[in-house]
């Protein structure tokens, strides 16, 4: 039995046909449905907001794992609850009170998450570990899907590993960024419990195959 997540990021989802790529997740191997907000100030691009978060969460059988790339996360804690949000994550450097950000996610019964982007330390978060339910690594540049893997992921996990260890925290690793068979199994080796991907599984032909070969791929 495999503990390694697998993640599809439905940004690189055919918004034309949304609910059949919806359905395909929830009929693969995958774990969850990773659900990317952006909002065009603290990432240069929008994404998509609440109708079609909606409308995911309408068609999704599995967890709905919401990674927020947005300034001032904690007005829409609450909001993203009501859709039927179960892990919320917002950014580390979108957080002034990244404490009391935490708190409140949980509060709303959501499982909590902090992402950093790739020039943030994962030491920075030595002060917040046991309270975290995931952190969540960039592996690029938040705001696009479909970029290059940045190579210092892999110390970067290593060191959050430690962290993790030292700390006696149960907080699970997630990747994010250009995620793919060539990096998966190293990626999993260096420490990471969740792999998010985007591309790699949209844009090839048969995405459920994929997905069954990137899960057997990081069998542990
Ligand atoms: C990027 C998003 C990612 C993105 C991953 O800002 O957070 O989740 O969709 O896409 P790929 O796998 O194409 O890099
Ligand atoms: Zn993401």
């Amino acid at each position: 039995m495999s503990k390694t997540k697998i993640a599809p990021s439905l940004l690189a989802a055919d918004f034309g046909n949304l609910q059949r790529d919806i359905e395909m997740v929830n009929n693969s191997d995958a774990d969850w449905h990773h659900i990317d907000v952006m909002d065009g100030v603290f990432v240069p691009n929008i994404s998509y907001g609440m109708p079609v978060v909606k409308t995911i969460a309408e068609h999704a059988t599995k967890p709905l794992d919401v990674h927020l790339m947005i300034v001032d996360p904690d007005r829409y804690i609450k909001t993203f609850a009501e859709l039927g949000a179960t892990h919320l994550t917002v950014h580390y450097e979108a957080c002034t009170h990244l404490h009391r950000t935490i708190q409140a996610i949980k509060a709303e019964g959501m499982k909590a998450g902090v992402a950093l982007n790739p020039h943030t330390n994962v030491n920075l978060l030595k002060n917040i570990i046991k309270d975290l339910d995931i952190a969540l690594i960039m592996s690029v540049n938040p705001g696009f899907g479909g970029q290059s893997f940045i190579e210092n992921t892999y110390e970067k996990i290593h060191n959050l590993k430690e962290l993790i260890k030292e700390s006696d925290a149960s907080t699970l690793i997630e990747v994010d960024g250009g995620v793919n068979s060539k990096n998966a199994k190293a990626l999993i080796k260096a420490g990471a419990d969740i792999l998010v991907a985007g591309s790699f599984i949209f844009k090839t032909e048969d995405p459920t195959k994929t997905i069954q070969e990137l899960k057997k791929s990081t069998d542990r």
